[in-house]
C-alpha cells in the first residue's frame, strides 16, 4: 500500500514519512548494507545483502501495490534516515489478522524519537486496516529496541535461545513480541 507523504517536526528537525519510490531502489540497497554493518541486531551481515536493482524495484513495487504490506521511509531534514515496514502473515485466512513489522534506522538518526514516531504511525495504520495484532522479533541484547517496543505495549511471548550465531562464534537469543490491538 501507499503511505501518502506526511510531515512531522521532531526535536527541531523536519521529518517526512512516505512510501518508497521505484527510483530509490539503489538507495535502499546501500541502506541495507550500511545498517546491517552498523549493529548486530539485524538479520544478516552486510556481505550477505546481494539484491540487484531489479530485485529491489520488485520489492518496492510489491509493497506499494499490496493491500497488506507497506514500506515507510523517513527523511530527516531531507536526508534518508531509515525504513519501517509491515507485511501481513497472510497466505491463509487463519493468519490474515497478524502483521509482522520491522524497523531499522541509520545510527546517525537514532536516539531522538524517530523510531517511536514511525512505529506509532505504522501501528495506527495497522489498526485502521483491521489487523488484530502486530508481531516482531528482537535480538535479546537490543535494549533500546526492546524498551521501545515495551513502551508501545508489545509483550514478550517467547524466546529462541542462540537464534543468532555471529562470525566471531558468539550467540544471541531472539525474543518474539506481540501487540494485540
Ligand atoms: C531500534 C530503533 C528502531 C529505535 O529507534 P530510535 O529512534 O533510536 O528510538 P527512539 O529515540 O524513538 O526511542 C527509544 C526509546 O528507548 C530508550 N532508550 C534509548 N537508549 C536505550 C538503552 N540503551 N536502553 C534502554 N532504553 C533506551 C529511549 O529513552 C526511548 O524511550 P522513551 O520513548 O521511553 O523515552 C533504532 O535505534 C534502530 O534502527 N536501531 C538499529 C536497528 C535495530 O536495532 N532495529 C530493530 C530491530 S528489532
Amino acid at each position: 500500500m501507499i503511505f501518502e507523504e506526511e510531515m512531522h517536526m521532531l526535536d527541531g528537525k523536519k521529518i517526512i514519512l512516505r512510501s518508497a519510490r521505484l527510483d530509490e531502489a539503489e538507495m535502499l540497497i546501500d541502506y541495507l548494507k550500511n545498517v546491517a554493518g552498523e549493529t548486530r541486531f539485524l538479520m544478516s551481515e552486510p556481505d550477505e545483502i546481494n539484491y540487484t536493482k531489479k530485485d529491489e524495484e520488485q520489492f518496492i513495487d510489491e509493497h506499494n501495490q499490496s493491500k497488506d504490506a507497506l514500506l515507510m521511509l523517513a527523511f530527516v531534514d531531507g536526508e534518508y534516515a531509515g525504513t519501517c515496514s509491515f507485511e501481513s502473515k497472510s497466505g491463509s485466512r487463519r493468519k490474515k489478522h497478524r502483521a509482522g513489522i520491522g524497523i531499522a534506522l541509520f545510527q546517525k538518526y537514532t536516539g531522538f524519537g524517530l523510531g517511536k514516531l514511525m512505529l506509532k504511525r505504522l501501528l495506527t495504520e495497522l489498526k485502521n486496516l483491521g489487523f488484530e495484532q502486530a508481531e516482531l522479533t528482537v535480538v535479546s541484547n537490543n535494549e533500546k529496541a526492546y524498551h521501545l517496543y515495551k513502551s508501545l505495549g508489545f509483550k514478550e511471548c517467547g524466546i529462541i535461545s542462540n537464534a543468532n550465531k555471529y562470525d566471531d562464534g558468539t550467540y544471541a537469543d531472539d525474543i518474539f513480541m506481540v501487540l494485540k490491538f
